[in-house]
C-alpha cells in the first residue's frame, strides 16, 4: 500500500530557490519508489511574499501549511540595507520565521553538527582534534526566551532612548524540550550535556531544576552541566566530548552556527524544527543574497534536510541514510562545493545544480 505524503515548500529569499530546486529533485528521487510518494506545493514565503503579497507569511502560505504532512523551508532574509527596506515586524525573520514556529510549536530544533570521517579535511580544526570526525546532535529549545518574550523599544522619562526584551520560560516549555533531549541522549552514547547560564539567569536556574526532575525519568543518561561560554571553548578545543547538548533558544542559535563552523560551514548544517503534530524542516544558515542566483550555494544542508524528514515525518529511515551516503560519495569522488573549496583544495569546485546533480547519480548507482 502507497502512502501519500503532503509536502509544502517554501523557497525563501536569496539562495533559497536554488537550493530548494536541488531539494525537490530528491523528493522526486524517491517518490513513487517504495510505498511512499509525495506531492509538493509551492508558496511564497519570506521577503520575496511580503512584496508580492503585503506580508511575509501570507494567508495562502498558512493555509498550505496547515494541510502539509511536513514543511520544508528554504532560508529567508535580505542583506541589511535591503531589510530595513521593510517594516521591522513584517520582515521575514520576525514577520514569517517565528510565527511559522510558534503555529506548529516546533518546540525542539534538531541541529547535527555531523562531519563523518572521510570529511574531516573540511574541519578547519587541527586533524589531531578531528581525524575521527565530529558527530553532536544539538538540541535547540526553539519557542521560548529572548526570541518571544515581550520587547519594547522607547524613551524614558528623561527622553534616553532604551530597548527591553525579555526572557522568558515556563516550566512546561523546558520540560518539553528536555525530555526530548533525553530521549535522544539515549539512543546515542547516554551522555547529555546541559549548556546553561545558571550563575547569572534565573531562566537556567529554573531550566537545571527542571532538568533534574526529568533526569529521574532517565536513569541510563548521565548529565554533565555546563556553562555556555565554557561551552563555546570546548567545541573548538575539544569538540569530541560533545554527543547530545541541550540548550535554550538563543544559546542554541549562536553555538549552533558555531557548530557550522568547526565542521567548515554552516553548508552542512542541515535542521528539524520538531512539534507535536508537524514538524518542519530548514538549513540553520542564511539567505546568502550575495550569492544569489550564481549556481555558488551548496545545497547539502537543504538536502540534508530532506533526510531529516524522511527519517523524523516519515519513519523512512533507510532513504534518509542513503541520502547522506550519497552527499558523502561527491565529496569523497573528489569534488567540493564553493564554500569548502579552501578547505580542500584538490577537490575539483561543482555548483548548486552539478552537486544536485551528482547526489542523484550516486542514489541512481545506490539503487541499482
Ligand atoms: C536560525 C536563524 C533564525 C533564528 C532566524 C532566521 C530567525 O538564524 O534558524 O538559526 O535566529 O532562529
Ligand atoms: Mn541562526
Amino acid at each position: 500500500m502507497t502512502t501519500e505524503h503532503k509536502i509544502a515548500l517554501l523557497p525563501g529569499d536569496g539562495i533559497g530557490p536554488e537550493v530548494l530546486t536541488e531539494a525537490r529533485k530528491v523528493l522526486s528521487f524517491f517518490s513513487g519508489r517504495g510505498d511512499h510518494i509525495f506531492s509538493v506545493e509551492e508558496a511564497p514565503f519570506g521577503a520575496n511574499a511580503y512584496f508580492d503579497h503585503g506580508n511575509p507569511f501570507p494567508k495562502q502560505t498558512v493555509a498550505v501549511c496547515d494541510q502539509a504532512d511536513a514543511i520544508l523551508k528554504a532560508p529567508v532574509g535580505l542583506a541589511y540595507d535591503e531589510a530595513v527596506k521593510i517594516p521591522v515586524d513584517m520582515q521575514p525573520e520576525r514577520g514569517a520565521v517565528l510565527p511559522l514556529r510558534k503555529r506548529f510549536n516546533t518546540y525542539a530544533n534538531l541541529r547535527p553538527i555531523h562531519l563523518p570521517a572521510p570529511l574531516a579535511r573540511f574541519s578547519p580544526l587541527k586533524s589531531s582534534i578531528v581525524a575521527n570526525g565530529i558527530d553532536i546532535v544539538l538540541i535547540r529549545e526553539l519557542l521560548g526566551g529572548l526570541y518571544f518574550g515581550e520587547k519594547k523599544i522607547g524613551k524614558d522619562e528623561n527622553g534616553i532612548r532604551y530597548a527591553e526584551e525579555i526572557l522568558i520560560y515556563d516550566e512546561i516549555q523546558i520540560r518539553q524540550v528536555l525530555t526530548a533531549a533525553f530521549e535522544i541522549a539515549a539512543t546515542r552514547n547516554g551522555v547529555l550535556h546541559n549548556i546553561h547560564k545558571a550563575n547569572i539567569l534565573k531562566s537556567s536556574v529554573l531550566w537545571n531544576e527542571i532538568l533534574e526532575e526529568v533526569s529521574s525519568d532517565f536513569p541510563d543518561v548521565t548529565v554533565v552541566n555546563m556553562l555556555v561560554d565554557a561551552a563555546t571553548t570546548h567545541m573548538c578545543l575539544n569538540p569530541t566530548q560533545f554527543s547530545t547538548m541541550v540548550m535554550e533558544n538563543m544559546f542554541g542559535d549562536i553555538l549552533s552556527d558555531l557548530g557550522g563552523g568547526i565542521i567548515g560551514s554552516l553548508g552542512f548544517m542541515p535542521s528539524a524544527c520538531v512539534g507535536p503534530e508537524k514538524s518542519y524542516f530548514e538549513p540553520s544558515h542564511g539567505s546568502a543574497p550575495d550569492i544569489a542566483g550564481k549556481n555558488l550555494a551548496n545545497p547539502y544542508s537543504m538536502i540534508g534536510s530532506v533526510a531529516m524528514m524522511l527519517q523524523y515525518s516519515f519513519d523512512m529511515n533507510d532513504e534518509a541514510e542513503s541520502i547522506w551516503q550519497a552527499m558523502q560519495k561527491v565529496f569523497d569522488d573528489g569534488f567540493t562545493t564553493p564554500d569548502l573549496s579552501s578547505l580542500s583544495p584538490d577537490s575539483e569546485v561543482v555548483g548548486t545544480i552539478e552537486f544536485g546533480d551528482k547526489v542523484i547519480e550516486n542514489l541512481e548507482l545506490d539503487s541499482n
